[in-house]
């Protein structure tokens, strides 16, 4: 298909258009070519390269060890599989923390390398100066606040955030000063639901909510736990698919019919 022929590419414009209409935006996680195709097809509007690609795919067991570099692997990859939706691609752990140059260098990699959409950092106010440094040198910024799997090994696993009065004010202000600070959207995950809903009243910039209720401007889910293919899914995230099961069966009966010298 040659860019001529893409009658509605997806920009951040279509996502701020969607939340001022008050029409939800269709997230999902993808990480090869194969898939991007497969959720495009579908009709996702975004697909985020998530660094859950680190556990879903890459057997790691937190995000923590995943590279810049797996990062453009991936995201080329769902470049090649894909027209129509903007594709934003995860900063991975310690590429861009360490200041607002970091982080620029690390993202002009990233969309010089792979021709993605935007890049996704995971933090709130400590954040916001590296959001606007790089939103003022035209780089689209989503941000993640509420529960940051970077900051699994700091906050002792994968739990609800914003759960007492003071941590829901904090986040609350986490959303509006990325907001502020020039963000195309804000990654909301495992918050209580009638805080995500004020957030998404309050801030300008359209709300994806992971684990956070159906309040938000859109949703975004990891592409294993929709399908049923994750071996321990969190709560929160319903599958609609059970393919673990499915494609287990499907091997076994292929060798069990190998084995029985049904195939040649
Ligand atoms: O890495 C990821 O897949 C994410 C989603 C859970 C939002 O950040």
């Amino acid at each position: 298909m040659t860019t001529s022929m893409i009658k509605h590419r997806v920009t951040a414009s279509t996502l701020l258009a969607n939340k001022q209409h008050g029409k939800k935006t269709i997230w999902l996680t993808a990480y090869d070519a194969h898939s991007a195709a497969l959720a495009e097809a579908a009709g996702v509007d975004v697909i985020l390269v998530g660094d859950s690609l680190g556990m879903v795919s890459l057997g790691f067991d937190s995000t923590i060890p995943v590279t810049l570099e797996h990062m453009i692997h991936h995201t080329s990859a769902v470049m090649r599989g894909c027209c129509k939706p903007w594709v934003v691609c995860d900063l991975p752990f310690g590429s861009y923390q360490q200041s607002p140059e970091q982080a620029f260098a690390a993202a002009a990699k990233i969309l010089q390398q792979t021709a993605c959409d935007a890049v996704k950092i995971e933090g709130g106010a400590h954040m916001a100066p590296t959001i606007h440094f790089l939103s003022e040198r035209g780089i689209a910024v989503v941000a993640h606040i509420g529960l940051m799997p970077q900051s699994m090994k700091k906050i002792g696993g994968f739990k609800k955030q914003g759960t007492s009065p003071e941590a829901a004010q904090a986040i609350l202000h986490d959303a509006q000063l990325v907001s502020d600070a020039g963000a195309v959207a804000v990654v909301l995950e495992c918050i209580p639901h009638d805080l995500a809903e004020e957030i998404t009243q309050n801030i300008a910039i359209p709300t994806v909510g992971i684990g956070a209720g159906k309040h938000c401007d859109a949703q975004v889910l990891v592409w294993h736990d929709l399908l049923g293919l994750s071996e321990n899914s969190p709560p929160f995230a319903p599958a609609y698919a059970h393919l673990r099961n499915t494609i287990t069966q499907a091997i076994q009966q292929w060798g069990d019919d190998v084995r029985a010298g049904k195939l040649l």
